[in-house]
C-alpha cells in the first residue's frame, strides 16, 4: 500500500505517483491525499501555491495514461474526504488476459448471463428507484447518493480556516494532519488487504505512521516506510515504523525503501 502527502503540487504527486505505482499489487491501494485542494471543493486559495495546480490534477493526468489503477468512490464515506477521486485500487490484470482467451462457446454464455444479469439489474434499479422515491417524499428529504462514475462528490463543508484546533487530529497525542474519517476508510483497507508493507510519503510528526502501526499491531501484520523531506523531532518510535529523511522522489530514497520492500516481503 503507497500513501502519497507529501509536496502537493501537481508535478510532484505525479512523479511521487510514477514511481510508486508500480509498487502497489493488485487489488491493494494508492491513496493520494489532499485531492480536495485548489477547488475540489476546498478554496482555491488552499493550492500547492498561487496559479498551481495539485493532486487532484496529478491524479486526472496519471489517469488518463494509466489503466491498471481505477477510482476507488466507495472508499469516500458520505462524501466526507480530504481525498475525493483519491483512493485508487490496483486493477485486477486478469480480467484484460481473460478476453484474449474466450473461444465461441464462452462469448454465448456469457452473452446469455449478461442478458438475465441486466434484466435483473434493470428490475432492481426501478424497484429500488420506485421505493427510495416514495421514502423520500414521505419525510420531505432528498437522496444524495454517490457513485464511481459521478464527477466530483458532494463533499460537505471541510473548511480549513481560522483553523488551529482543527486541524489537531491526534492518535495517541501525535497529531495527524488528516481527517478521522480518512483513517477509518484505512483502517478498512488496511484490514481487507493486509499489505507487508506501507509506503508513506510525508511523515511530517509521524501521527499518520503511528496510528498505521497500531492498527498493523492489531492485524499481527505490516510495516511502515516513511519518508520527509525535513527530519522533525518527537516522532514515535515504533518497531513497525522505518523513517527515512530526504525528497520521496530522490531515485536513492526510493531505491532504498524499495531494498527495504524486498526484505519485508521476503
Ligand atoms: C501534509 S504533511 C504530512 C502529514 C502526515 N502524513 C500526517 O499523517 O500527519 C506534508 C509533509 O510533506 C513533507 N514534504 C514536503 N515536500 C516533500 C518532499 N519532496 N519529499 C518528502 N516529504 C516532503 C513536509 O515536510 C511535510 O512534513
Amino acid at each position: 500500500m503507497v500513501i502519497l502527502d507529501s509536496d502537493h503540487s501537481k508535478e510532484h504527486v505525479l512523479q511521487e505517483m510514477d514511481m510508486y505505482g508500480p509498487l502497489v499489487c493488485v487489488g491493494c491501494y494508492m491513496v493520494v491525499q489532499d485531492t480536495h485542494l485548489n477547488g475540489y471543493p476546498v478554496h482555491v486559495a488552499f493550492s500547492p501555491g498561487p496559479g498551481k495546480q495539485g493532486p487532484m490534477e496529478a491524479v486526472h493526468e496519471f489517469l488518463a495514461r494509466n489503466s491498471d489503477f481505477v477510482v476507488d468512490r466507495d472508499r469516500e464515506k458520505y462524501g466526507l474526504t480530504f481525498n475525493p477521486n483519491g483512493w485508487l485500487e490496483a486493477r485486477p490484470l486478469k480480467e484484460t488476459l481473460c478476453v484474449s482467451r474466450i473461444k465461441a462457446w464462452d462469448a454465448v454464455i456469457i452473452a446469455v448471463v449478461c442478458l438475465f444479469a441486466g434484466a435483473g439489474s434493470m428490475l432492481w434499479f426501478v424497484t429500488r428507484t420506485f421505493f427510495t422515491n416514495r421514502c423520500a417524499s414521505a419525510t420531505g428529504n432528498s437522496v444524495v447518493s454517490a457513485s464511481r462514475t459521478s464527477p466530483m462528490p458532494s463533499t460537505a463543508s471541510i473548511t480549513t480556516s481560522g483553523g488551529s484546533k482543527r486541524w489537531r487530529t491526534r492518535w495517541l497525542g501525535t497529531e495527524t494532519m488528516q481527517t478521522p474519517l480518512d483513517l477509518w476508510v484505512v483502517q478498512e483497507i488496511l484490514h481487507e488487504t493486509r499489505p507487508d508493507v506501507l509506503m508513506e510519503t510525508g511523515t511530517r510528526l509521524g501521527g499518520g505512521a503511528a496510528y498505521y502501526a497500531s492498527i498493523m499491531d492489531l492485524l499481527r501484520h505490516g510495516r511502515i516506510l516513511t519518508v520527509d523531506i525535513e527530519n522533525l523531532p518527537g516522532k514515535p518510535e515504533h518497531s513497525r515504523i522505518e523513517y527515512f529523511t530526504g525528497s520521496s522522489t530522490d531515485p536513492a530514497i526510493v531505491g532504498a525503501m524499495k531494498a527495504k520492500v524486498k526484505v519485508a516481503s521476503g
